[in-house]
Parts: C-alpha cells; sequence; structure tokens
C-alpha cells in the first residue's frame, strides 16, 4: 500500500482531533471547578518550589482574519492599560497564596500581542513580577513578539528584564497569502526585529509559520522557507493552520475555495519538513525544529522533553500558573482556567482577587492518559517501564493499551521491548493515535484538521 493509502485508512486526512496541549483538552473544563479548586491547589505548592507563570494579554492592534487566539482588538492602550491593573492585582493575589519562598521556573508573555504595552506599562508589569518571584537555576524568560508591533524601545524593556526567548510570529511571507489571512508583514520589518533582538543580546528566537493556508503551495512556501532560513533562527514551530470559522468568527474572511484539500495539507508540511532538515534543523514532536544545539534539542535526547499549553517546552515546573483572561493554569491535581472574556476576568479579580472559572479535577487515570498522550506527542514512542514507574497501580492497562494500539496501527509502528514506536515516516499519524488514547474525544466534538 502507498504511503498516502495508508495514511487515509488511518484517518489522517478526515480526522479531526484536538491538539492535545492538555488532557483533557480545555474543552473538557466544567464550569466553577476552577473556583472552587484554585485557592486551596495555590495553596498546596510546596515551600522552596519553582513554578512556571504565564501572562496573558489578550489585545491586538490589528487582528488577523487567520488566527485562533483569544485576543480582541483595539485601536487604543486604554483599555490594555485597565486590563494590566486587574492582572497586576491578580499577580498580587496569587502571590499571597502561594507559600513564603516560591522559584520561577519560566515566566511567559503570551497573547494576543504583548508587545502591544507601553515601554512604561511593561516595566511596571516585569519590575511587580521580579519583586514578587526569585528566579530558579536556568530560568527562562520568553515572550511571543508580532514584528509589526514591536517598539525597539519596547524590546530593549524586555532585555533588560533578561528576556532570553523570542518567539516571532511569521505564518507566510507570500503577499497573496498574507493579504487573505488578513495579516501583511514584510520580511524587512521581520529582519528588523529580529536583528534588534540578537543586538540586544536575545540568545534564542523561535519563529512561527503555517501551513494550509489559502494559496500556499510548494513554490509560495519553499519561497517563505527560503527567507526564514536567512534569519537562522534557533526553533520553527510549523503548525497545520486550523481552520475553525464556528469557533473563530473571524476566519469567514478566509475563502473556503483557496484552501489546499487535506492531503495537500500533507504534501506541504512533508515538503516544508524535508526542506528545514535539508538544512540543518532536527525535527522534534509534531511540529517543531530545533538547532542540534538548541536547549530542547537536549531536552529530547534525555527525555525532559514536555508537551504544555504554548507547545513543546523543556521545562521542568510541574506547577504553571496562568494569570490574565482566559489564561489556563496546570497544578499537579489538575486544571483550571480564568474566566475568559477581560470583563468577566476583570469583574472576578475585583471580586474575589482569584479569576478561575472553568476547570478540571484530574483522576488517576487522566494522569494515565495524559502522560500516554504526552509522551506520544513529544517522542512519537509509549514507553511500558517508564509508564508503570510513573502509574504503579495500572500496569496491566498500560500493557493492554500498548499492545492495542500496535494491533491497532500494525504497519506504521514498532512495538520491541515494551516500547512502541510510531515510525518516523508516519508522524503525522500522532495526533490520531492519541485520539485512540482519548477517553473524552466524541465525535460531535469540533476538533481542527488531524494533518
Ligand atoms: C497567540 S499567537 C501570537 C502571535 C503574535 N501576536 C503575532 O501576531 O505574531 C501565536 C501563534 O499561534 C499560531 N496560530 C494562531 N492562529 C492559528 C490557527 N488558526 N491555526 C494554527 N495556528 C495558529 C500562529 O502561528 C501564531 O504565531
Ligand atoms: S496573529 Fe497575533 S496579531 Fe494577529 S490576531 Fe493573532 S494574536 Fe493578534
Amino acid at each position: 500500500m502507498t504511503k498516502h493509502l495508508l495514511l487515509e485508512k488511518y484517518g489522517l486526512f478526515s480526522a479531526k482531533v484536538p491538539r492535545y496541549t492538555s488532557y483533557p483538552p480545555a474543552n473538557h473544563f466544567q464550569a466553577d471547578l476552577g473556583h472552587r479548586n484554585q485557592a486551596n491547589w495555590l495553596a498546596a505548592v510546596p515551600e522552596g518550589a519553582a513554578v512556571s507563570l504565564y501572562f496573558h494579554i489578550p489585545f491586538c492592534r490589528r487582528l488577523c482574519w487567520f488566527c485562533a487566539c483569544r485576543t480582541q482588538g483595539t485601536s487604543t492602550l486604554r483599555p490594555v492599560d485597565v486590563y494590566i491593573e486587574s492582572l497586576l492585582s491578580e499577580l498580587r493575589e496569587v502571590r499571597s497564596r502561594l507559600p513564603g519562598r516560591v522559584d520561577m521556573a519560566r515566566l511567559h508573555l503570551g497573547g494576543g500581542t504583548p508587545t502591544l504595552l507601553s515601554p512604561e506599562t511593561m516595566t511596571r508589569l516585569l519590575t511587580e513580577v521580579f519583586e514578587a518571584f526569585s528566579t530558579a537555576p536556568g530560568f527562562e524568560f520568553s515572550v511571543e513578539i508580532d514584528p509589526t508591533e514591536a517598539a525597539p524601545e519596547l524590546i530593549d524593556v524586555l532585555a533588560e528584564f533578561g528576556m532570553n526567548r523570542a518567539s516571532i510570529g511569521v505564518q507566510d511571507f507570500e503577499q497573496k497569502v498574507q493579504e487573505a489571512i488578513g495579516r501583511l508583514q514584510t520580511f524587512q520589518e521581520t529582519q528588523r526585529v529580529v536583528r534588534r533582538l540578537r543586538d540586544d543580546g536575545v540568545k534564542s528566537l523561535n519563529l512561527d509559520l503555517l501551513y494550509g493556508l489559502p494559496y500556499q503551495n510548494k513554490s509560495t512556501l519553499g519561497a517563505t522557507l527560503e527567507q526564514v532560513l536567512d534569519l537562522a533562527p534557533d526553533r520553527l514551530a510549523l503548525y497545520g493552520y486550523a481552520h475553525v470559522p464556528w469557533m473563530s468568527k473571524r476566519q469567514i474572511m478566509i475563502p473556503d475555495a483557496a484552501l489546499p484539500s487535506t492531503e495537500e495539507r500533507y504534501d506541504l508540511s512533508t515538503f516544508a519538513r524535508d526542506v528545514l532538515v535539508g538544512a540543518g534543523y532536527r525535527p522534534l514532536g509534531i511540529d517543531h525544529f530545533v538547532l542540534p544545539t538548541d536547549s530542547l534539542s537536549l531536552a529530547a535526547d534525555t527525555g525532559q522533553m514536555r508537551r504544555n499549553f504554548q507547545g513543546y517546552t523543556d521545562d521542568p515546573a510541574d506547577t504553571l500558573i496562568g494569570m490574565g483572561a482566559s489564561a489556563i493554569s496546570r497544578y499537579p491535581q489538575g486544571y483550571v482556567q480564568n474566566a475568559v472574556s477581560t470583563s468577566a476576568y476583570a469583574e472576578r479579580v475585583a471580586a474575589d482577587g482569584l479569576a478561575g472559572h472553568k476547570g478540571y479535577v484530574l483522576s488517576p487515570k487522566d494522569e494515565l492518559i495524559g502522560d500516554m498522550i504526552e509522551e506520544l506527542l513529544c517522542d512519537g514512542t509509549l514507553t511500558e517501564a517508564r509508564l508503570i514507574t510513573n502509574h504503579r497501580d495500572m500496569a496491566a492497562e498500560i500493557s493492554n493499551s500498548i499492545a492495542s494500539l500496535h494491533a491497532a496501527y500494525p504497519d506504521v509502528t514498532v512495538l520491541e521491548d515494551g516500547v512502541l514506536r510510531l515510525s518516523a515516516e508516519y508522524i503525522a499519524l500522532s495526533r490520531v493515535i492519541a485520539g485512540a488514547l482519548d477517553q473524552t474525544i466524541t465525535p460531535e466534538a469540533a476538533h481542527s484538521a488531524a494533518v
């Protein structure tokens, strides 16, 4: 059977599956469970622990049509500055509920567009963050950057506070594609921002790219990749464009007829993969490419690579505290999602100090499935011995799941010495196979294409 037929047989071109940045996926979080558990879970963080912090800035001056992120448009900084007051209140409340000494393993600013903040407001926010938390050894500070909205002075402020990783949105450099997705951005302005970051000593640069966009073909994608390689990023994220207009209303502006088919999406992704591997990048997980010197490559070698809401990471902390509207926190006990709209978020912070709303309490079974899905999406493997060490009471279940997966996907997996391995050339099936482990997936759940 040809590779395409095999991929078709296993549903790659028809399946709709979650991205599994959490298990269960956020659409299974339940109203009020976050609110009820948040204070106790914060109080249970052990003294001296290292936690990671995420701050969500849900504002953009431009609203790109393709974007599925939680954000709102604004033409002035007034609502942003009001929002930052709530964010600072939430930060103080979170800090007061944690034990006396807690260090920061990672600090990430995401959105939306964090670089929309004025240098003064960013300085205020970061001053409070660094006053509230000391940094753990190996601390990293990363920020999502829209190159069209990143003033040099703002980049300087971030660098002064120690930003050592920047994640830059590119998507595609082809003008026709950019026009069709409502996001204009020249190579030159991207290059200016990259240079400023490097001049300021920001060591690690990540670029986000998308395949599956309208009017994209191998020739346009090849040209974009050439320009991207010119910028020499340390990491690249190559995401499949998630076309979900029922969730992200702006996407109705995207011309459906110009979108590639799922087979074409697959061909674009393998084309890009080949170009990047040919240029010396190491493919990691389902959508990352890194230079062999990058810390994520090292983490992959030592089994420390993990998957969280920001994608792939080498963050060792088992608690990630998300602050801001719609931000999600992960505690060993479960998930908490803050109120989603900025108005509901501000009301909760004003009333209660904390903003948790939806949430999920993890059962031992959920923890096992989450661990299996994470290993599959990070390494393309399921290691029986490791899983049994982590979930001692479920040895029989682990062996059965691994055997059943091998039986269900015999042509694309190998089972040897208790390790199930998805063949590298079929890595695109990772999310489909993860879906087979998922106990919460329902046919009506409207996820994005598996490829
Ligand atoms: C939260 S956005 C922030 C990016 C930043 N504001 C910018 O414009 O550069 C981070 C990344 O999510 C990805 N993203 C957004 N919408 C997406 C979609 N519909 N499908 C796949 N990835 C998407 C994009 O690659 C984007 O760079
Ligand atoms: S891609 Fe970035 S700038 Fe565009 S809408 Fe999404 S978050 Fe905002």
